[in-house]
């Protein structure tokens, strides 16, 4: 983990309080796995908690990354007002990201997210088509006008869409997605999104053994020290790991959504 001042190339606004923002600098040398998030110093002097936000995007032939993210707060306020030109001090690359290893050129991949935990998984995507893994993508979203990136995913693979609300793709959620592919068998798993999708997720694919998920929980440090981020282990409740440097990305069972 390494911290620099990046530079911002450009920001543009995918859809209602929703921005994709490219930073240039030396760290993206650093960022190798899709999952991996950076911790963002909010350029406010009152806000003093980094923001842990996910790669979307890694090109490290012109040293820039991609984030896309949704104003919440003050803190991803504050980001949507910049523009290229200035700057932002950034910590990371940051976490364990997703596990890419036990998959092989012709195996299949199921690529599964919901609303803001949609953009880890385009980096995700890339690695594994560029591993020769064949991949199908199921995302959910509040209704079509707060839908993005759908086109891009496309160009990676086939690309299923569920709205809350049915103005694009099928009504419902994900979950109603996965239905229609029960018996499907893929390779692996992987998602990201609100706890109640990981759930599904994880029920959904109980008894596969390469399921993982990527868990969001509020974080301070972003490093391992606070124990802000805890959540629990599924075979001892007592015991408890660390969402920021043990995940977010863990496999399906291990912790306690
Ligand atoms: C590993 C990780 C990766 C993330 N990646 C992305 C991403 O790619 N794009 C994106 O838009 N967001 C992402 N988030 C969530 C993002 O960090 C929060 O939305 C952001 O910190 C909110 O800051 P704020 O100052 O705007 O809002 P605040 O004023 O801090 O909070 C506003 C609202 O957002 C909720 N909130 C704040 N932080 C979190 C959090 N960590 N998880 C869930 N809800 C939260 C609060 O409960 C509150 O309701 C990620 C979070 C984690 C832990
Ligand atoms: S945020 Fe401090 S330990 Fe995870």
């Amino acid at each position: 983990m390494k911290q620099e001042v990046m530079e911002i190339i450009q920001q543009n606004q995918l859809a209602p309080r929703i921005f994709e923002l490219t930073l240039k600098g030396e760290l993206v040398q650093e960022m190798k796995r899709p999952g991996q998030f950076i911790h963002i110093r909010v350029p406010k002097a009152d806000l003093l908690l980094r923001r842990p936000i996910s790669l979307n995007k890694i090109d490290p032939s012109t040293n820039t990354c991609r984030i896309i993210y949704r104003v919440e707060g003050d803190g991803t306020k504050s980001f949507s007002t910049l523009t290229a030109g200035d700057t932002l001090d950034v910590m990371g690359p940051l976490g364990n990201g997703f596990d890419l290893t036990g998959l092989k050129a012709g195996d299949f991949a199921f690529i599964i997210g919901g609303g803001i935990g949609i953009p880890p998984l385009y980096e995700l995507s890339h690695q594994l088509k560029a591993k020769g893994v064949k991949v199908k993508h199921f995302l959910g979203f509040a209704s079509a006008d707060v839908m993005y990136d759908e086109e891009k995913f496309r160009q990676l693979g086939e690309t299923k869409i569920a709205t809350d609300d049915g103005s694009a793709g099928v009504k419902g959620n994900v979950g109603n997605l996965l239905l229609a592919e029960e018996n499907k068998k893929p390779d692996a798993v992987f998602a990201c999104g609100a706890n109640g999708m990981l759930k599904a997720v994880e029920h959904f694919f109980h008894t596969h053994p390469n399921v993982q998920l990527s868990l969001e929980s509020r974080m301070a440090c972003g490093i391992g020290a606070c124990y802000a981020c805890v959540c629990h282990k599924a075979e001892d409740e007592t015991k408890s790991v660390k969402v920021c440097d043990e995940g977010p990305i863990f496999k399906a069972g291990e912790v306690i959504l």
